[in-house]
């Protein structure tokens, strides 16, 4: 997929314009060794990210032009590889350990660990998630999985404002491996919407129908 890096911001080194207090703005991974490569083919076939730095020891992915408004990394380690190795013959041997790594990864995606992302459209949420879909399908290799679905008209949506989709990329490793996909509603009401009438923006769809 070809990136799209163009962001109307300011190109000058002064977030004060923009940023009323701190912002997300980058993950890093550790990643088994040799997991990197069929890694970097995995995120150039399902990622619209632009691998800015590559080194022996990293790859750098960048969202826009102003890299500080969104990076991911991913360097290989040693230690991740023997953890990985680890935690595989450890789970043979306890099956507490197997149920708790199986009990994360069941619980509502949302609750176990994730790092969030946003596309534009819901156009783009639905082509992106048919894209993950399809490589858990036909790329055993790259080991993704969609852990969970919540469009903003499920029953189980936790929210009317978002879309919800998680994806588990078992090349980062055991735990901490999965990412949300997120689109926001056009039809919803906006943060500010919600905050000038008095409700809070991120209240459960439930508790705000009832109030
Ligand atoms: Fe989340």
């Amino acid at each position: 997929m070809a990136a799209d890096t163009s962001l109307d911001l300011p190109t000058r080194h002064d977030l004060s314009e923009v940023l009323r207090h701190d912002m997300w703005n980058h993950v890093n991974f550790a990643v088994p060794q040799a997991n990197m490569d069929e890694l970097e083919a995995c995120i150039a076939t399902l990622m619209p990210w632009q691998l800015w730095a590559k080194t022996p020891t990293m790859l750098g992915y960048r969202f826009h032009t102003n890299y500080e408004w969104g990076m991911a990394f991913f360097q290989p380690s040693v230690h991740a590889s023997t953890f990985a190795r680890v935690i595989a013959e450890v789970r043979q041997e306890r099956p507490d350990l197997d149920e708790a790594i199986k009990g994360l990864e069941s619980l509502t995606p949302d609750v176990n660990d994730h790092t969030g992302f946003i596309v534009k459209s819901e156009e783009e949420w639905e082509a992106r998630l048919a894209g993950f879909q399809a490589a858990s399908r036909n790329h055993p290799e790259w080991q993704v999985t969609v852990t969970g679905i919540l469009r903003p008209d499920d029953p189980e949506a936790l929210t009317d404002r978002l879309a919800q989709a998680w994806i588990r990329l078992g090349l980062l490793g055991p735990i901490r491996n999965t990412f949300e996909m997120q689109y926001l509603n056009p039809g919803s009401l906006s943060a500010q919407e919600i905050e000038s009438a008095g409700g809070v923006s991120a209240t459960p769809r439930q508790e705000r129908t009832s109030d």
